[in-house]
């Protein structure tokens, strides 16, 4: 006789991820991708790839941003990766030497820093505000990095919905911080992986187009409009620095990132799913992300502020001075609610006043839920 015991589910609802809704997972498209792949690109799809990433998913790369931005651009401009994680650790291995400084902005995505933090390199943080990196600060932080005789190896940004803060650099922005990379002989890597995911008005052109594509690392993902099991990315860039990732003693043992997959993304992307998919993800975050916003507005008292994302994942909610966001999140998960204080997000990790509100992952009734618990929760706090 077998005894089943079921399982009662002790995990606290959580605000800690920016996954995408896994509800929305295209799985039949996925599985007709893949037996196409089978049919028709074996042994190519199994065997070790080409180091830059199959042809046939650069050109899909390069089909998209042409109509979408109108961008002219080769197949030598773009490299596959697992991940735009995958494409930042390679960067950083073959960018930065040790005792370089990486600049990052404040707040930025924390997962981001734990990945530079596995190199011997410096982490030095350049404020943000609601257009995007603060220019003059970046201006004075290569000045003083330039006098003190430091390296900086890059810039790494986020100017597209940023993860925590849900900003967009605005084009002004975007223009200062080319000038000054191009000045100061400075590398960016634009980390893009939300620009998709926009709910309403257009987003600026990239830091790689404003540069020419000269300088610019500009790092894409399927893992926000797809699925992140796939671990599949790109890089776009000048040639030169696409030779080089291709390089890397990571492609030349492992060759290509992800040949299967890759095919099958390619194979989606051609039968034309992804524009499709993406429109249905802008849905379903545009209403979630709605849901938030006048949560908030009806529950959160007078002295708390957020940010009104117009795309992307996040918004970030900024308690008064006198109430730390580990202090509530605590409380929270008391409560069974987990909330990501935003000191994560910051490269001297400070106490903060921050919390980032994932919107993508959760189902309404739980983001109700959630933020209901916040708001009693801050309102009995402050
Ligand atoms: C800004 C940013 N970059 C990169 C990633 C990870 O991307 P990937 O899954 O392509 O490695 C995330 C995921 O949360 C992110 O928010």
């Amino acid at each position: 006789v077998t005894i089943t015991i079921p399982v009662v589910s002790t995990s606290p609802l959580s605000f800690y991820y920016g996954s995408p809704d896994p509800d929305a997972f295209p799985t039949s498209e996925l599985l007709r991708a893949m037996e196409h792949t089978l049919e028709h690109h074996v042994p190519a799809a199994l065997l070790y790839g080409p180091e830059q990433g199959p042809a046939l998913l650069l050109e899909e790369i390069c089909g998209k941003v042409a109509r979408e931005e109108g961008l002219s651009l080769s197949s030598e401009q773009v490299f596959i990766s697992a991940g735009a994680s995958q494409a930042l650790d390679i960067v950083c291995r073959l960018w930065a030497r040790p005792g370089d400084v990486v600049l990052v902005g404040a707040p930025t995505y924390h997962e981001a820093l734990a990945l530079l933090r596995d190199y011997p390199i410096r982490l030095e943080s350049v404020p943000l505000d609601d257009e995007g990196i603060d220019a003059q600060k970046l201006e004075s932080t290569l000045l003083r990095l330039s006098h003190s005789g430091a390296r900086v190896a890059f810039l790494y940004a986020i100017p597209t919905f940023q993860n925590p803060s849900g900003v967009t650099m605005t084009l002004g922005r975007r223009k200062d911080i080319i000038a000054l990379a191009r000045q100061h002989g400075l590398w960016l890597v634009e980390d893009d992986v939300y620009r998709d995911l926009c709910f309403e008005g257009t987003v600026p052109p990239s830091l790689f187009e404003l540069g020419d594509g000269e300088s610019v690392l500009r790092l894409g993902s399927f893992s926000k409009i797809l699925a992140p099991g796939l671990r599949l990315g790109w890089v776009m860039a000048e040639p030169s620095a696409i030779a080089r990732l291709a390089g890397a003693g990571l492609r030349l043992s492992a060759g290509g990132a992800n040949p299967f997959a890759a095919y099958v993304v390619a194979e989606f992307c051609r039968a034309g799913h992804l524009e499709q998919h993406v429109q249905k993800l802008v849905n379903i975050y545009r209403a979630r992300r709605d849901m938030v916003l006048d949560l908030l507005a009806s529950t959160m008292p007078s002295n708390v502020t957020w940010s009104t994302p117009q795309g992307g994942f996040h918004v970030w909610l900024t308690l008064p001075e006198t109430l730390y966001a580990s202090q509530v999140a605590q409380a929270a998960l008391q409560n069974h609610v987990r909330f990501l204080p935003g000191d994560a997000f910051f490269v001297d990790g400070n106490a903060t006043h921050n919390i980032r509100l994932p919107f993508s992952y959760l189902q309404p009734e739980d983001i109700d839920r959630g933020l209901h618990l916040l708001a009693r929760i801050i309102r009995s706090h402050s």
